[in-house]
C-alpha cells in the first residue's frame, strides 16, 4: 500500500498490533523547528562543502574554521524549540513498552521534547571529545569563549562528538540500532533522504525481517517503493494524528509498563 497524505485505518491497525515500535528520524524531523535539512534546495550541503568541515582532514587542516561552523550551527539551534513531531515520538515513546528511537540528527532536539535516551547516531553538537584522550564533554556554552575550545584535563583539541564524513559510526549506538531494526514489528522512517549508510540501510533491515514500515516525509526517497507505507506530508502534522490514533486506543500511556522498558544497549529483546 502507497498512501499520499493522511494514515488509513489499516495502518493504523498495523500499528496499533505492533509490540515493538522502531522511530528512525532525519533532519526533516527538525525542519518546522527551523533547523536547516542537509539536501534540497535550502540544505546546508547546497551552501557548505561537506569534505571543507564535517571531516577528520577539515579539522587537522583548519580546526578554528571547523569550530566556527558549529558553533553556527550552535547559535542557530540554541533559540529553537522542539516541534510536535518531536513531541508526538515522545508521547509514542511512553505508549509502547518496547520503543527505541534512532536519530541521524545532532541537535538534541528529542531529548528536549521528552524522549528518552535516543540512540544518536551521528552523535551531538551539544558534546565535545578529546583528541588525544577521547573523553567525552557537554559543551552548553554558547557561543563558545574560546575558539578551538580545548581539553580542560589535558590541554588537546577537543573536537564537536559527531561523526563526520568517512569515520564509522559508534559501535555501541549501531548495533542497538541495527538488533532494534531487526527485531521490531514495526518501523516509521520520518524525514531522512534514506541516502546516508548505514542508516538508510535499517528500515531495510526492519522490512527483511518481517516489520511493517511506514515512511513520513515530504517526498518519495530510493527506500518509498521497497517498504510498505510512504505518507507524504509533514511530520508536524502527520505525526500527531497517528501518535493521537494509537494513544488513544491504547488507553491512558502514563498507566503502561514504562519501567519494563530495556535499558540502553539492548533496548530491543
Ligand atoms: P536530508 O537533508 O538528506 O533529508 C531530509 C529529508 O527530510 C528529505 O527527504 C526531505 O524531503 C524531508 N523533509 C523535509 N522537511 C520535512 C518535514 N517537515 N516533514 C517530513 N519530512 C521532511 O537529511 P538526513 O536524511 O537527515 O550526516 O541526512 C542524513 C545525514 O546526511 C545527516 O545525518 C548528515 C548528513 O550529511 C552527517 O553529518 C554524518
Amino acid at each position: 500500500m502507497r498512501s499520499a497524505g493522511g494514515a488509513t485505518e489499516a495502518l493504523i491497525d498495523r500499528l496499533r498490533r505492533a509490540e515493538r515500535l522502531v522511530v528512525l528520524t532525519g533532519s526533516g524531523v527538525s525542519q518546522e523547528s527551523g533547523v536547516p535539512t542537509f539536501r534540497g534546495e535550502d540544505g546546508l550541503w547546497n551552501e557548505y562543502r561537506a569534505e571543507e568541515l564535517a571531516t577528520w582532514e577539515a579539522f587537522e587542516r583548519d580546526p578554528e574554521l571547523v569550530w566556527r561552523w558549529y558553533d553556527y550551527r550552535r547559535q542557530v539551534l540554541w533559540d529553537i524549540e522542539p516541534n510536535p513531531a518531536h513531541e508526538a515520538i515522545a508521547d509514542l515513546e511512553r505508549a509502547y513498552t518496547r520503543f527505541l528511537l534512532i536519530t541521524q540528527n545532532v541537535d538534541g532536539l528529542h531529548g528536549r521534547a521528552g524522549s528518552r535516551d535516543p540512540v544518536e547516531l551521528h552523535g551531538n553538537i551539544w558534546r565535545a571529545r578529546c583528541t588525544r584522550e577521547q573523553t567525552v564533554y557537554d559543551l552548553p556554552e554558547c557561543p563558545l569563549e574560546s575558539i578551538p575550545p580545548r581539553c580542560s584535563a589535558c590541554g588537546a583539541l577537543l573536537r564537536p562528538d559527531v561523526v563526520w564524513f568517512g569515520e564509522p559510526l559508534p559501535v555501541d549506538a549501531y548495533e542497538a540500532s541495527y538488533e532494534a531494526a531487526a527485531a521490531c514489528d514495526a518501523m516509521l522512517v520520518v524525514g531522512t533522504s534514506a541516502v546516508v549508510r548505514p542508516a538508510a540501510s535499517l528500515p531495510l533491515v526492519a522490512k527483511h525481517n518481517g516489520a511493517y514500515v511506514v515512511e513520513i516525509n515530504t517526498g518519495y526517497t530510493p527506500i518509498s517503493a521497497l517498504i510498505d507505507a510512504t505518507l507524504i506530508g509533514r511530520a508536524g502534522d502527520i505525526l500527531p494524528e497517528i501518535a493521537g490514533h494509537l494513544i488513544e486506543v491504547g488507553g491512558d500511556r502514563d498507566q503502561r509498563d514504562c519501567a519494563a522498558k530495556p535499558t540502553e544497549g539492548s533496548r530491543q529483546s
